[in-house]
């Protein structure tokens, strides 16, 4: 084990109190925050800290962003909940402004990723039968391997991580995998007339951040429309920005036929996520089919038209465009031996480190952590590089000579 810094017995404290009394389903680094602002985080010891996770994405706008933060306040002194039993006057102010906003007819709101991730199953069953016309219980949906989209047994159902499997079946039927960034498996697979839909991520991020080939969302989503099959995106980890445009899917200029969003929705203050599709997928569920008690409350729907101006407000798309750029060239610029792929867009990038030791990328984001830079690996030897995205020149470069050092102090003592 790589030394750090020495624990503090505060710190300590709240580590000894989660072990006892928390689930064990999280391997967290050992830093204890209690503070964010921008691209800043704070332990409780008052050591400052880079955020180069974002809360999984959520926190593109940056930590407790002061008009998300306003909005929630001043609505939360208002009104938070009704119930979708009663209307409320935002419920339809906040549909508007998001189905304007990213062009489709109608929103579903629902609160946590996973959650618009059953939405959008749900939907796509229900075009499948009522629609394109399947045969009752014969609706399949094509995925891809190394997929995550969150972790419910439905989803878990066509995980392909024996981590998030094992020992939870039975599994729901009804799914196909098929490799990632294959299109003629695509092909193949979508000359089942029972396919409903294709269920992809545009950049598989907790697989790593695995960038498909330029072109494939293009014709992946041509396939499936000469197949009369449905193409969902998964943005709940690439949208709102993270990769240089609002949507992942923008960089092909792909429309998804049902968008996913979640995450950053509500700038990390609340979990908010939306199914958005046209009328002719939408209006196939129907009152008492499907819904959420906390689902298009108050408080989210004001947060989230805040989040998402300040999305665009502030030019975050473009920023995180430029700043990636910078980020990856700097990394680069490191040739690191141990570094063996740099990837990304925009601000979701990732490194893969190439050690004998397993454990190095663990002991990396350690020694990151010792010089104030928080990352996480994930699959063991990848590590995620996916600062706020209000990040500027100067910091990125002050990130890459903390990586570089802390390159140099784990892999050459
Ligand atoms: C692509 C993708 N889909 C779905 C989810 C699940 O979201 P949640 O954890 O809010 O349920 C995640 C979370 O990391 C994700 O990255």
């Amino acid at each position: 084990m790589i030394p750090t810094n020495t624990i503090t017995e505060r710190t300590q404290h709240f580590l000894d109190l989660e072990e006892q009394y928390g689930a064990h389903n999280y391997h967290p680094l050992p830093v204890v925050l209690d503070r964010g602002k921008g691209v800043y985080l704070w332990d409780v010891d008052g050591k400052q800290y880079y955020d180069f996770l974002s809360g999984y994405s959520a926190v593109n706008q940056g930590h407790c962003h002061p008009a998300i933060i306003a909005t929630l306040i001043e609505q939360a002194q208002k009104l938070t909940l009704t119930s979708r039993a009663f209307h409320s006057d935002l419920l339809g102010e906040y549909a508007e402004y998001i189905t304007r906003f990213f062009g489709y007819d109608k929103v579903l709101p629902m609160n946590t990723g996973v959650e618009a991730v059953e939405t959008a199953l749900k939907l796509c069953r229900r075009w499948g039968y009522q629609v394109k016309g399947i045969p009752e219980n014969k609706a399949k949906i094509i995925v891809c391997g190394h997929n995550f989209h969150g972790r419910t047994l439905n989803v878990i159902s066509f995980s392909t991580d024996a981590d998030a499997r094992n020992n939870f079946g039975p599994y729901m039927p009804g799914y196909e995998i098929i490799p990632f960034n294959n299109l003629s498996a695509l092909e193949q697979a979508l000359q089942d007339k029972n396919v409903a839909g294709f269920l992809v991520e545009p950049i598989q991020g907790e697989a790593g951040v695995v960038v498909p080939d330029e072109g494939y969302l293009a014709q992946a989503y041509q396939y499936c429309k000469d197949a009369n099959v449905l193409f969902m995106a998964d943005e709940i980890q690439t949208g709102l920005a993270r990769t240089g445009r609002m949507l992942a899917c923008d960089h092909e200029n792909v429309r998804p036929d049902i968008l996913i969003l979640g995450k950053a929705l509500s700038g990390g203050t609340l979990p908010v996520s939306a199914v958005l599709a046209d009328d002719d997928i939408m209006l196939t569920i129907k009152p008492g089919e499907h819904g959420s008690t906390y689902g298009g409350n108050p408080l989210a729907c004001k947060v989230a038209m805040t989040a998402l101006e300040v999305l665009k407000n502030e030019k975050m798309a473009e920023n995180a465009e430029a700043m990636g750029i910078l980020l990856r060239k700097g990394l680069q610029d490191i040739q690191s031996p141990y570094i063996t792929t740099i990837r990304g867009r925009g601000l979701l990038n990732a490194i893969v480190v190439q050690h004998d030791d397993p454990e190095a990328a663990w002991d990396l984001c350690l020694t990151l952590k010792d010089n104030g830079l928080l990352a996480k690996p994930t699959h063991g030897d990848k590590i995620r590089f996916a600062p706020p995205l209000p990040i500027n020149a100067a910091q990125v470069m002050d990130c890459v000579s903390i990586i570089q050092r802390s390159l140099e102090s784990t892999f050459h003592r």
